[in-house]
């Protein structure tokens, strides 16, 4: 592990950041594009859980969103004007392969969406799944099932061909941590599905459609760089009981390294494994499958928002954890702001390979209010922007590989079970009039994009 230099947070200066370092922000087709029903998208299972009574905070739904499918334009010109190098977004699979067929309308939207980023000279980085399952493969087993796995392959292939000629930047998927376990695990995401035996089998079958992507994105893009994005979380025992110790070791183990191991090395962590007898056989494994999760990929995609705390539960044995947070400020959704645990993540991955990193979402929610004016000052986020890219000087500077970094998100979004009442975005937007405001935040943020690309320096 690369040494992790503590020292107090600093105001973030472009100087410090390499020529060629990529600033862009990311997205979620299912949390901006709206227009569910347009042009033969058919639903997911996002349409289906938000339409389930209590699934979703105050019933909000994707229906509408902040209606990005027609207004592409409009945002990728704010992203200009920002000056911003890259912009992560993902492509709706229910829009382009409805029926398990491709939908030349679909793919047309990602098509006009990167001529569009082209155009403005920010470079397209493209998510192939970002939990938007089509509600009809989730009818036929989900992603507990392992032709799920196949057909996101499929579903890769037809993209690719169509956009690769102009993308190079391919992610195959998303948090699938947040697939699985939020998904079928704990039921808090769609499909909300609650059996820890599927949210292994998912968690495997979505890793096994991963590889599977890469060979074909490689097949049909010869010159694209391909990576997968984790969500990562430096896991910390409340203190150094051996419970708490073992609750970290645990958290630890299926909430990283269940999916480091095998993608970056081949194989699962023998100690959860052992954890897991209990729950599941792991049958679902089958020969060869490692050999495909651990497909070479050309960069690690970190996705980090804040530390777990954690200590084991009242009932020795019985396997619970506490997480507590003890973090000095807290966001408006309850996470901690803790931008040392960031300098600690991506270290860490550099036990595991040498690969190119980039922080591919990192942002915070808070309570925004916009002034008489119409004008947004975001003073929370603002700090917390500048806490992280500081962290991100700090790993560079220890020698961490690490190549760009995403702010979540561009804009105001439907926050998955918080729906609109959690906002992360740099840009605010009024979902009665879909007005987009660049909060405080975002205005710095540009500021200091713009500032780096001019800076030339000598390495
Ligand atoms: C991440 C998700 C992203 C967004 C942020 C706040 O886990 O990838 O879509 O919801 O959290």
């Amino acid at each position: 592990m690369t040494d992790v230099i503590m020292e107090p947070v600093h105001d973030p200066d472009p100087a410090d950041f390499p020529a060629g370092f990529v600033w862009g922000v990311a997205t979620a087709s299912y949390q901006i594009e709206g227009a569910v029903r347009a042009d033969g998208r058919v639903p997911s299972i996002w349409d289906t859980f938000a339409a389930t009574p209590g699934r979703v905070r105050n019933g909000d739904t994707g229906e509408v969103a902040v209606d990005h499918y027609h207004r592409y334009a409009e945002d990728v010109a704010l992203m200009a004007e920002l000056g911003l190098a890259a912009y992560r977004f993902s492509v709706a699979w229910p829009r382009v392969m409805p029926g398990g067929v491709p939908n030349p309308e679909g793919l047309d939207f990602y098509d006009r969406l990167v001529d569009c980023l082209l155009g403005h000279g920010i470079e397209p980085w493209l998510t192939l799944y970002h939990w938007d399952l089509p509600q009809e493969l989730e009818d036929r087993g989900g992603w507990p099932e392992r032709d799920t796995a196949h057909r996101f392959a499929e579903m890769a292939g037809v993209v690719a061909s169509r956009v690769g000629d102009r993308v190079t930047r391919w992610t195959t998927l998303n948090e699938p941590w947040c697939s699985a376990f939020l998904g079928y695990g704990s039921g808090r995401h769609a499909p909300g599905r609650t059996d820890p035996e599927e949210a292994l089998a998912a968690a495997h079958h979505l890793m096994l459609g991963h590889g599977l992507a890469v060979d074909v994105i490689r097949a049909a893009v010869p010159e694209a760089e391909v990576g997968v994005t984790l969500n990562l979380y430096p896991v910390t025992p409340l203190d150094d009981r051996p419970g708490n110790l073992d609750a970290a070791r645990r958290v630890d183990g299926m909430q990283n390294r269940w999916f480091l191991d095998p993608i970056l090395r081949g194989e699962y962590p023998a100690d959860v494994q052992a954890d897991l007898e209990p729950v599941s056989s792991l049958a679902w494994i089958r020969e060869g499958d490692l050999e495909v999760i651990a497909r070479p990929l050309d960069f690690l995609g970190v996705n980090y928002y804040t530390r777990h705390v954690v200590r084991a539960g009242p009932f020795p044995g019985v396997g619970e954890v506490e997480f507590s947070v003890p973090h000095r400020t807290v966001a408006a959704n309850g996470w901690g702001v803790d931008p040392d645990g960031l300098v600690e993540v991506l270290s860490r991955v550099t036990d595991y390979t040498d690969l190119p990193l980039y922080v591919t979402e990192n942002g915070s929610a808070w309570d925004d209010r916009p002034a008489a004016d119409g004008s947004v000052d975001d003073p929370g986020r603002l700090a917390y922007l500048q806490g992280h890219i500081d962290a991100c000087r700090r790993a560079v500077r220890a020698g961490v590989p690490l190549a760009g970094y995403f702010a979540w998100s561009l804009l105001d979004n439907f926050e998955w079970a918080e729906g609109y009442a959690v906002r992360f975005g740099l840009v605010h937007v009024d979902y009665a009039t879909q007005r987009r405001t660049v909060k405080s935040s975002g205005r710095w943020y540009g500021e200091f994009v713009r500032a780096h690309s001019g800076v030339i320096l000598t390495p």
